[in-house]
């Protein structure tokens, strides 16, 4: 054995958990990386944001699956954790993951504070989920479908790790089904941050499900409406940034050009996006046999 290795293993024998995180850091991709940077940065900013914060809203998604007391769940990029902590209310265990330390921190502080002692936070991709085959009866994913690279090896991932008679809820923002206003939607997007990759539209969500062998249950689409100012928050643009958005939503007023149905009321900029909640199984027909 050189010394080489005597002194990784000397080290992993010191701080197993921090070896491990170390050896999963190396092997992200630079997407990944990207993002676990972004939101390491903008951690408390989005902890705080409207979206991240609304309980309510995790609390109807968790009614939307059959999660009971017997319940292992999953929550993919969990962020702050607030979903997965919706979950650890009405399950046997809840585990979030995520990518971004900060966010992990800020999740199993909140868990503490609230006395949860029925979940665990954990460091991983969703692009390598770190568990067995099947283990959970839940799989989420809330907000993050549009910041992957590979959407379809994250859902695959989520399958995988999914029970035969579990269920995986998606929620995320819609992309528009007109390919010219979802490019102009998501370089706004990319505007205020740099991870955003791409809103999924209905067609191709549809798409990456029966790649999947998965099969919807239910979905629902609504709107979610934003103060412009606000949204900014999240994504914490340089001040020459802010400017070309600002003037972007303006021209969007009347337009319509980003689909994102801006309007002014009383002197504010909203706008809103389409959003899409989808509960979904492995498909039991013999469709594809
Ligand atoms: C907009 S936040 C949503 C957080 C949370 N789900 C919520 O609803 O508030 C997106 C999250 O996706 C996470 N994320 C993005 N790509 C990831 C990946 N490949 N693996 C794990 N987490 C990822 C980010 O770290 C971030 O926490």
């Amino acid at each position: 054995m050189n010394s080489g290795t005597l002194a990784a293993i000397n080290a992993f024998l010191a701080n197993p958990i921090d070896q491990h995180r170390k050896k999963i850091m190396k092997s992200l991709d630079s997407h990944t990386k990207k993002i676990q940077k972004q939101f390491n940065r903008q951690a408390n900013q989005y902890a705080q944001t409207k979206q991240a914060k609304d309980v309510q809203a995790m609390a109807g998604l968790v009614r939307l699956t059959k999660t009971d007391r017997h319940s292992q769940t999953l929550d993919v990029a969990c962020g702050p954790g607030r979903l997965t902590m919706a979950f650890a209310g009405h399950a046997k265990q809840a585990t979030g993951l995520d990518v971004t330390e900060n966010l992990l921190d800020i999740g199993r502080a909140e868990a503490q504070k609230l006395g949860i002692d029925n979940i665990e936070f954990t460091y991983g991709s969703a692009l390598d989920i770190p568990f067995e085959n099947e283990t959970f009866d839940t799989v989420s994913c809330r907000a993050a479908f549009h910041h992957f690279s590979e959407p379809g090896q994250v859902l695959q991932e989520m399958a995988r790790v999914l029970k035969p008679e579990g269920e995986i809820l998606i929620a995320d923002i819609l992309g528009n089904e007109d390919t010219a206003t979802a490019t102009r939607h998501d370089a706004l997007e990319q505007l205020c941050d740099p991870t955003h990759v791409r809103c999924i539209s209905k067609t191709y969500f549809q798409r990456l499900f029966n790649a999947t062998g998965l099969e919807i249950k239910s979905c629902r689409f609504g709107t979610m409406d934003y103060e412009v100012e606000q949204w900014l928050i999240h994504g914490g643009p340089s001040e020459a940034q802010k400017e070309k958005i600002r003037s972007t939503f303006r021209q969007s007023i009347a337009t319509n050009q980003t689909g994102l149905n801006v309007r002014e009321e009383n002197g504010i900029i909203k706008f809103s996006h389409q959003t899409a909640l989808f509960v979904l199984g492995h498909r039991t027909d013999n469709e594809n046999d």
